[in-house]
């Protein structure tokens, strides 16, 4: 799946110029909803510590800025930057780097998938 998740966001990216493509494969890569996504990302605060393109309010200067995500090689400096491992941080950003200030926000498991597909449309 690693590999496989490599290859899957590079030919992505690559593909995805106009902005359905990119939502329809955005959707595809992490099995989730961007809508639903949108509306996880303000019930868990998470514009409160960064700013996301797209999201009322979210402005939080905390942790990183969001913009261009979909175009990032890593996550936190400490993953690659693929589905499974934008989920796990989202859900337990602990179990990846322990000291984190970004706190467990009690996302599901669909939430997760839901919050990478709409983390995943952002791009140039
Ligand atoms: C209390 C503040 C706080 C909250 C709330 C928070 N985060 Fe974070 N987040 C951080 C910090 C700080 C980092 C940087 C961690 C690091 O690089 O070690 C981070 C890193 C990230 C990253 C990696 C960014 C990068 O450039 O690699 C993503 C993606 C992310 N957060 C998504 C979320 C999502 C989605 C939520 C809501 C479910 C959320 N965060 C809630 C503080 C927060």
């Amino acid at each position: 799946m690693k590999l496989l998740g490599r290859i899957a966001i590079a030919a992505w990216v690559a593909w995805g110029c106009d902005g359905k493509q990119a939502r329809q494969s955005a959707e595809l890569l992490t099995g989730g909803d961007i809508a639903r996504g949108r509306a996880a990302i303000r019930l868990r605060g998470c514009g409160s510590c960064h700013e996301i393109p797209g999201i009322p309010g979210a402005n939080g200067l905390v942790g990183p800025a969001l913009d261009r995500f979909a175009e990032r090689i890593y996550i936190a400096g400490q993953l690659l930057n693929q589905p499974e491992n934008l989920m796990t941080w989202i859900q337990t950003p602990h179990t990846i780097e322990p000291k984190t200030v970004m706190p467990e926000t009690g996302v599901t498991g669909d939430e997760a998938k839901d919050i990478a597909a709409f983390l995943y449309t952002l791009r140039k």
